[in-house]
C-alpha cells in the first residue's frame, strides 16, 4: 500500500490503528478462485477468527465466500453479516453441549470433532446429517501452537476411533455427509498438505453418504522477501488427482471446501504505531511504540516475524534497532532488526496484520483496543472506534458503589 495512504490514517485516526486494504482481500480471493476453478465444485469458507469485523466480514460475505465458525459467536456475527446459514460451517471444539445446540437450532452446518459430542447430538437431535472433523494424525503448521492435526492434538476423531463412528451410521443413528480436517496454520512443505489430503480421501472411502471434503486452513502465506509459502499449483493438483480417483471409484461428485484465514487477509492489514521514544541501553537501541503485545500478540506469542517500516523515514539509513512496546512484561516486536534511522514521533507499520492482528488483541494492561480502519475504492473509512475508558469499565460491577 502507498505509503502516503498509511501515514494519511494515522494523522487523521489516531496511532496505534490497523488498516486494512480491501482490494487485496479481493485480489486474495480472485487469486485463490483462479488456483482452484480447476475443481469443478467448490466453496471457500473465510475463517472468521483470523479477521472478524463485522465490515470486513460483509465484504467478504458478498464476494461470495462462506463462513468457518468456531464459536456460537461467530456464528451470530455471520448471519448478522449476510451469511446465509447453510454458507456457515460451524466447527467448535471442546463446547458446551448447549452452545452446540443453539448454533444447530440456528440452521447452521455442523460440523462436530468428537465421539462424545456426536452422541449427545445422537440423544438429542435422533439421526440427522453431519460433517466431522477427523484428526489425521499429521504433523503440519508453522509452529507447536498451531500445529493441531498430529497424533497428540485435541482436535478432531482420531483414526483409531473412526469404526465407533462407523458403526454408528451403520445403524442408523447419524448421517455422515463430509469430512473435514484443518492440520495446521503457516503449513510450510507441501507434502504435509499432501499427506492430509492423500489420508482424509482414503479414510472418506468408508464413508458412504459422503458429499463434501473439507481441506481446512493453512495455506502459508510469506511474511518477508524470501519468505517460504506454499505452492498452491501443486497443492490444487493434488486435491484434484485425489479427487478424481475418488469419483471415478465411487462414480459419485464430491463438493470441497476450503477455509482460508491467512491466505485472505494477512497481507491486507497494516498496523500503525507511533514512536514514544528512541531508548539507548546497554549498546542497543529500543524502539519504544505506543502499542504492545495487547494489539499484535504474534511475535511475542510465536516469535513470529512482521516487516517493520519506518513511514516518516523509508529510505533513511538502516540502523539496528530492538522494537518494544509498553507493557509490563517482556514485549518485543522484533529483535536487532535493520530499520531506516529512527527518531521520536515517527510512524512504525507492522505489515501482515491483517490475520490473528486485531482479533487477538485484549485489554492486557487496561490498555484500550485500537481502532480499525478500512480502504475502499481510495478511501478511508472507519470501522471501529478505539475503545474508551467507559468501553474498558462497562460491564463492571462495582460493589462498594
Ligand atoms: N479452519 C480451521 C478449523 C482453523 O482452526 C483455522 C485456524 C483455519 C481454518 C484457518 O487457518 P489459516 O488459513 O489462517 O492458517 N493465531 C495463529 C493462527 C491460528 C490458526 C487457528 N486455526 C497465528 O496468528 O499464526
Amino acid at each position: 500500500m502507498d505509503i502516503k495512504i498509511l501515514k494519511e490514517a494515522a494523522l487523521k485516526f489516531g496511532t496505534p490503528i490497523y488498516l486494512y486494504d480491501l482490494k487485496i482481500i479481493e485480489n486474495q480471493f480472485k487469486k485463490l478462485n483462479k488456483e482452484l476453478s480447476v475443481l469443478e465444485n467448490y466453496k471457500i469458507h473465510f475463517a472468521a477468527k483470523s479477521l472478524s469485523n463485522i465490515s470486513i466480514l460483509k465484504f467478504i460475505s458478498k464476494l461470495g465466500a462462506g463462513l468457518d465458525a468456531v464459536s456460537i459467536e461467530e456464528v451470530k456475527i455471520g448471519l448478522k453479516c449476510g451469511f446465509n446459514k447453510n454458507e456457515i460451517l460451524y466447527t467448535p471444539n471442546g463446547v458446551s453441549f448447549e452452545e452446540i445446540k443453539e448454533a444447530f437450532k440456528l440452521g447452521v452446518k455442523i460440523n462436530l470433532d468428537s465421539i462424545e459430542c456426536i452422541k449427545d447430538f445422537i440423544n438429542e437431535f435422533g439421526s440427522q446429517s453431519i460433517t466431522v472433523r477427523i484428526n489425521p494424525g499429521i504433523y503440519a503448521g508453522g509452529n507447536e501452537n498451531v500445529s493441531v492435526g498430529h497424533p497428540e492434538s485435541k482436535f478432531g476423531i482420531p483414526e483409531t476411533r473412526i469404526n465407533e463412528l462407523l458403526d454408528m451410521e451403520i445403524k442408523g443413528k447419524i448421517k455422515i455427509t463430509g469430512l473435514h480436517i484443518h492440520t495446521g496454520s503457516d503449513i510450510t512443505k507441501n507434502n504435509q498438505f499432501k499427506e492430509g489430503i492423500k489420508k482424509i480421501f482414503s479414510i472418506a472411502r468408508d464413508f458412504k453418504n459422503i458429499k463434501s471434503i473439507d481441506l481446512g486452513g493453512g495455506i502459508k502465506i510469506p511474511y518477508y522477501d524470501d519468505d517460504t509459502s506454499t505452492n498452491l499449483n501443486d497443492y490444487v493438483k493434488e486435491v484434484s488427482n485425489e479427487l478424481n480417483k475418488f469419483e471415478s471409484e465411487f462414480n459419485k461428485k464430491l463438493k470441497l471446501i476450503f477455509e482460508p484465514g491467512k491466505f485472505l487477509v494477512s497481507d491486507c492489514g497494516f498496523f500503525i504505531t507511533k514512536v514514544n521514544y528512541i531508548k539507548s541501553s546497554n549498546a542497543k537501541d529500543f524502539i519504544q511504540v505506543d502499542s504492545g503485545f495487547n494489539h499484535l500478540l504474534r511475535p511475542t506469542l510465536y516469535g513470529s516475524y512482521h516487516e517493520i517500516v519506518n513511514l516518516s523515514n523509508p529510505e533513511g539509513k538502516k540502523k539496528e534497532y530492538d522494537v518494544v512496546g509498553y507493557i509490563c512484561e517482556k514485549d518485543t516486536f522484533a529483535y536487532k532488526r535493520k530499520i531506516s534511522e529512527t527518531k521520536k514521533g515517527d510512524l512504525i507499520c507492522f505489515k501482515n496484520a491483517g490475520a490473528y492482528g486485531f482479533t487477538m488483541s485484549s485489554n492486557y494492561n487496561s490498555r484500550s483496543r485500537p481502532a480499525e480502519v478500512c480502504l475502499l475504492d481510495n478511501k478511508l473509512h472507519k470501522i471501529r472506534e478505539t475503545e474508551t475508558i467507559d468501553d474498558l469499565l462497562s460491564g463492571q460491577i462495582d460493589i462498594f458503589n
